[in-house]
């Protein structure tokens, strides 16, 4: 598949440091040194995935100059969904994509990826054309804000990609790899919580919803600095490319300081590490297409660059890509 358009959306609001500390007992210099984090978005109550997906997602269509009855399909990686049953058909429906399947995929920071890598497989068989990756979420929803050990790293956000079949010798999907480890999955969780409800005598059912966002802070980050190098590394020598060819590195946006120990581990000079974690935090799903976004419609990301990817978190779930980007098609 060939990665041909690209758009994002944030909402209006920003939340700094400074302000946040106003709220939880925390200081614009502790989030800074220990994250890279200044500011984070936050979406208004009147603000739903749904909008702030579409709006990302129409963007990257436009950027693609596609109309959206050419899509074949919709993917949107997410884990605050408005609707459980799925979300991924109101953003069909508000683009008028009516010959696209529409669903949803759940697999927290390496959502974006992991979809990204599915949508590329029904157009390497060659059953689709065309398809839209969207990474998006809003787990401000979710985040205990009374928890300062959390609630500073998380924020809003969706980015999309545009990416159609092509023949292979033109793929911008070069190699992935995609891991799973449910025996940690302890170590973060967004979890349904525990309550249940008597209906009737010897007859319990639980009752819908989620707890927040729970954290082994210490676990998650020893696993990404560990895990991450590996699985580039792995991938970089299966596909016998020298990290020197690397023009981007394009991580999931989680801490500036494991994109510091990742960039050291392949000797990637700091100006070729795309982040943009001091505007918009971790934004789980959307970090990733969020970045490449703006690295594309800045210019720094250009027609033919390769760049090594790489998305982990709960599941604990992680992956990388190599990829190559395209740019929309004359
Ligand atoms: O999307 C993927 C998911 N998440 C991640 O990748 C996160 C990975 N983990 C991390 O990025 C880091 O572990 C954190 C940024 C979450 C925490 O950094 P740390 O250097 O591991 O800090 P820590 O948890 O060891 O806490 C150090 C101290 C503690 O105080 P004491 O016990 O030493 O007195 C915490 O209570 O910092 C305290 N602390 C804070 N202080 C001010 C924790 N959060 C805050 C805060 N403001 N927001």
């Amino acid at each position: 598949m060939a990665l041909v358009g690209s758009g994002s959306a944030v909402p209006a609001v920003s939340l700094s440091n400074q302000r946040l500390s106003e709220r939880v007992d925390t200081n614009d210099e502790w989030i800074r040194t220990r994250t890279g984090i200044a500011a984070r978005r936050v979406s208004a109550p009147d603000e739903p995935l749904t909008v702030l997906a579409t709006r990302a997602a129409q963007a990257a269509l436009d950027h693609a100059g596609w109309s959206p009855e050419d899509l074949d399909l919709i993917l949107l990686a997410t884990s605050s969904p408005d609707d459980l049953f799925g979300t991924a058909p109101r953003i069909q429906a508000a683009l008028g994509a009516r010959n696209a399947v529409a669903f949803d995929l759940t697999a927290a920071c390496s959502g974006f990826l992991f979809a990204l890598i599915t949508a590329g497989q029904y157009l390497a068989t060659g059953t689709m054309g065309r398809a839209l990756v969207i990474g998006a979420d809003q787990l401000s929803r979710w985040v205990d804000w009374d928890d300062r050990s959390t609630c500073v790293l998380f924020g809003d956000g969706a980015g999309a990609v545009a990416v159609q079949a092509c023949p292979a010798a033109e793929g911008g999907l070069l190699g992935f790899r995609m891991r799973s480890d449910g025996s940690r999955n302890g170590c973060l969780t967004l979890a349904q919580s525990d309550t249940h409800r008597e209906l009737l005598a010897g007859v319990s059912a639980q009752v819908g919803g989620f707890a927040p966002i729970r954290m082994n802070g210490q676990e998650v980050y020893k696993f990404a600095v560990r895990e991450v190098p590996a699985i580039l590394k792995e991938l970089l020598e299966a596909t016998g490319t020298p990290a020197d060819q690397l023009d981007w590195l394009l991580l999931h946006q989680a801490n500036q300081r494991i994109l510091d120990a990742v960039a050291e581990r392949f000797a990637i000079p700091q100006q070729r590490v795309l982040s943009n974690l001091a505007s918009y935090g971790n934004t789980s799903a959307a970090t990733i297409p969020l970045m490449l976004d703006e690295a594309v419609k800045d210019g720094r990301v250009q027609p033919g660059h390769l760049l090594a990817s790489s998305g982990f978190g709960a599941g604990l779930s992680w992956g990388g890509a190599l990829l190559r980007w395209s740019g929309p098609q004359a």
